[in-house]
């Protein structure tokens, strides 16, 4: 893991433009940050989605064609918290239905959280918490007889391009049997007014989550990054619907990494891109899916058209 981000960052910096990886983000800090962004008002995401868990429970189960005497199998890839499929889970609980949920997570930490509310709230679902690269856990849990539900929520999918989602969903679907569905949670494309707010919020968490990049590497790789001297900058543009996160040089600096025993060079106004988060529509969503072996079946959207939820089956 360390030896790949010392890879990662190396090359991230020493390309032009610079960029580093999203998934670096998450450390214990950033974990924590990205809590704080989920309460943010402006963070429209996670309520948006929440709303429909809320408000269509049963059309949730419904859509993914489920029964309460088939056994299935829930599997949430980076569950979190698993505030939303909480709520799916009392209703499945409610009505009987036989299952097992398997939330797949990097974060032992946050399994262990997991692991103990359900054991209070939800005394009678079986759950077993798997840790690691949700590939591996897939592979490990393949078994053509167990009818399948993969969940992937919270727009996660969004940090990569079309082209890596696309594969992503078709590695997916080689791990499934006929039948499965994947339930993919993700936000839609809607103007900069509503969109830039939510990677800028004013009480500047997510600058402190993008700022904390610079600041993991200065703790883990031995970096001397000033980090006052870099600012957080989203763009959005609404024709393209992908929203960019930046860490602009606010000078010409240097900054070296011991770990990596190099100097990098900054220009003032130099940006390092940081993240995308993809915004979709029905017709970006079709063509992603087309090189896969999933077909849409389902489309459920929140009050405000914010966030749709996919349900694709495998074929
Ligand atoms: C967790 C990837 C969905 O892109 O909206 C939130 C991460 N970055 N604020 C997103 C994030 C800045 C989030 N995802």
């Amino acid at each position: 893991m360390q030896e790949q981000f010392r890879k990662d960052v190396d090359k991230g910096l020493s390309a032009f433009p610079k960029s580093l990886p999203s998934k670096y983000f998450y450390d214990k800090r950033g974990d924590g940050l990205f809590v704080q962004i989920m309460h943010m008002p402006e963070y429209y995401v996670t309520r948006a989605e929440f709303d429909i868990f809320k408000n269509q429970t049963q059309d949730i189960i419904d859509a993914l064609q489920l029964s309460p005497d088939t056994y299935f199998e829930l599997i949430e890839l980076g569950a979190g918290d698993a505030l939303k499929t909480k709520v799916l889970l009392h209703l499945l609980d409610k009505g009987n239905y036989s299952f097992g949920y398997f939330p797949v997570d990097i974060s032992h930490n946050a399994l262990d959280k997991l692991e103990k509310t359900l054991k209070s709230e939800l005394p009678n679902v079986l759950m077993k918490k798997m840790h690691g690269d949700y590939f591996q856990v897939l592979e490990s849990l393949k078994n053509p007889h167990h009818l399948k539900v993969v969940l992937f929520l919270g727009s996660n999918i969004g940090n990569m391009t079309d082209e890596v989602a696309s594969d992503f969903i078709y590695k997916l679907g080689s791990n499934l049997s006929a039948n499965d569905k994947l339930f993919l949670g993700v936000d839609l494309i809607k103007p900069a007014s509503v969109v830039l707010p939510a990677y800028n919020d004013s009480q500047g968490i997510t600058s402190e989550f993008n700022l904390n990049l610079l600041k993991r590497i200065n703790r883990e790789l031995g970096g001397d990054f000033h980090t006052d001297k870099f600012l957080h900058q989203p763009e959005y543009i609404e024709s393209e619907g992908v929203a960019k996160s930046f860490l602009v040089s606010a000078t010409d600096q240097k900054v070296s990494i011991e770990k990596i025993g190099k100097t990098f060079y900054f220009k003032q106004g130099e940006k390092i891109s940081t993240e995308i988060s993809r915004k979709y529509n029905d017709e970006i969503i079709g063509d992603i899916i087309a090189k896969t072996d999933f077909k849409l079946i389902r489309k459920l959207t929140d009050s405000r058209k914010y966030f749709a939820n996919y349900i694709l089956i495998r074929e």
